[in-house]
């Protein structure tokens, strides 16, 4: 072969390589190194069969430890992500798997409707956005069968009512939460980008379930949603079972909407942290209660929660992060509420600074696993001092720490309140009714 030959061949694959580079994403990642890693947000996440599953959301990385030259600043994630709980691992080393959707454009969607069927081993998608508004398709319930080394499949669930989900407008923002044999979802927002064809924003009123097993997606208002025809937008819940017979959830945070006109997030009423609403999941009667101690700042969305339950019957609930649309703030802060007493703790400051719109989930008997979360929204660019955005809190200990320990013993209240409940001479009673109504 003439020399000349073979420079013109190596120019030619040079320029084929260049090519392909210039004009696909194919270095970007769902899941990118450590190295890589800007930030996450908007991801929706549950434990299943011993594994977390982080779905959606958009990912904002560097391209081999230098800026991103193409694409969107954060693009959206095409592949369920799943981390292990079996073992220990560090945020700053542990592999996050991706496994691929059959429909990626479809399913690249923020803040889905998540709803966990434990027993089942299964979890359903359902509302959320589409980022920028693309690949929209007309509505469907997904369904993730997932496998017991983390990974799975993906299929359109088959509906009880199969005309069911035209009479509904899917929706983001909502407060979601599974009971085991109900997903729920009390208000949100639906927009351009919630709903292919829908061309403005108003806020839901009524709560909508979806029957584990009989698979009938129902939406109510009257003795149905706890806050009856009243629109709620960027609320949140939490299922906390053993309390009474069927469990309650607690509903806490977000803004009172509107159904008739658009209205900045901003300029809406809200609800007080310190007024928490619960309700019964199955009779659907409905509380509210005045709460002491740290009372988190209000007005709070896009923050995350994780429930854990002691052997003595006690409940808390982890509270992190979130913002105020109206103050234009991010808030660096993290709270534990305590049942039956109703009274919040404040945490130590996380580490990593101010976040919202992360995602938590309770792992390994007494840990949180926060996942992503940024702070003002221009802050996506901003990479997370937090390995991967992985960041862990023992509930028992009040520590944050950048691992994940799959022999932590079972949970216990932190000392500062069991502390609270000794001083108080509350003795904590194995909760067979629901604490005492305060008001309604
Ligand atoms: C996901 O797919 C979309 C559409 O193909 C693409 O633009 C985006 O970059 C992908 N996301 C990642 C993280 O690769
Ligand atoms: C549920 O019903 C209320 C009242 O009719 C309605 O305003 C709301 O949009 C419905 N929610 C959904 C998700 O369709
Ligand atoms: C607490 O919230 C509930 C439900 O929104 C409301 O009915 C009740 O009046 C509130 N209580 C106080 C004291 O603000």
């Amino acid at each position: 072969m003439p020399p000349q030959s073979v420079a013109g061949a190596l120019l030619a694959s040079l320029l084929a390589t260049s090519f392909i580079a210039g004009t696909a994403d194919a270095a970007l990642l769902d899941a990118p190194s450590p190295k890589n890693y800007i930030r996450r947000t908007l991801a929706r996440a549950t434990v299943l069969n011993n594994h977390v599953y982080i779905e959606g959301g958009q990912v904002t990385q560097l391209e081999d430890g230098l800026r991103s030259i193409r694409g969107r600043v954060a693009n959206q994630v095409n592949s369920t992500l799943s981390i292990p709980l079996d073992q220990s691992w560090k945020s700053e080393s542990v592999t996050i798997r991706a496994i691929p959707k059959p429909f990626p454009e479809e399913m690249a969607r923020n803040r889905w409707n998540l709803w966990t069927d434990t027993k089942e081993g299964v979890f359903y998608a359902w509302g959320g956005y589409w980022p920028f508004g693309l690949g929209m398709v007309t509505d469907e319930v997904y369904k993730f069968t997932a496998d017991n080394q983390g990974g799975g499949e993906w299929s359109v669930e088959t509906l009880a009512n199969g005309e069911g989900l035209d009479a509904l407008s899917p929706g983001e923002a909502g407060a979601v939460t599974s009971t085991g044999k109900l997903g729920i979802v009390i208000g949100g927002q639906a927009t351009p980008w919630t709903q292919l064809g829908r061309d403005n924003t108003r806020q839901l009123s009524g709560m909508v379930t979806f029957d584990f097993e009989s698979k009938g997606l129902l939406n109510g208002t009257r003795n149905f949603s706890p806050f009856g025809n009243t629109p709620v937008v960027g609320a949140s819940a939490e299922f906390i079972s053993g309390v009474g017979e069927n469990g309650i959830v607690l509903v806490m945070g977000g803004h009172v909407g509107r159904t008739d006109e658009e209205i900045k997030i901003g300029d809406m009423d809200f609800f007080d942290m310190r007024n928490i609403t619960f309700f019964d999941p199955v009779t659907k009667e409905a509380w509210s209660q005045i709460t002491t101690g740290d009372i988190p700042v209000s007005p709070r969305m896009g923050f995350c929660t994780a429930a854990f339950s002691t052997k003595e019957g006690g409940h808390e609930i982890f509270v992190f992060g979130g913002h105020s649309e109206r103050d234009k703030l991010v808030y660096d802060d993290a709270y534990v509420l305590s049942l039956p007493g109703f009274v919040w703790t404040k945490l130590p400051t996380p580490p990593g600074g101010r976040r919202a719109y992360q995602t938590c989930v309770a792992v390994g008997n007494r840990q949180v696993l926060s996942i992503g979360g940024r702070g003002k929204e221009d802050e996506i660019e901003i990479r997370d001092e937090i390995p991967q955005g992985l960041l862990l809190f023992d509930m028992t200990a009040m520590e944050w720490k950048l691992e994940y320990d799959a022999k932590a013993a079972a949970y216990e209240s932190a000392s500062t309140i069991k502390e609270w409940y000794k001083r108080r001479y509350v003795i904590i009673p194995s909760m067979h009714h629901a604490p005492k109504p305060v008001i309604n």
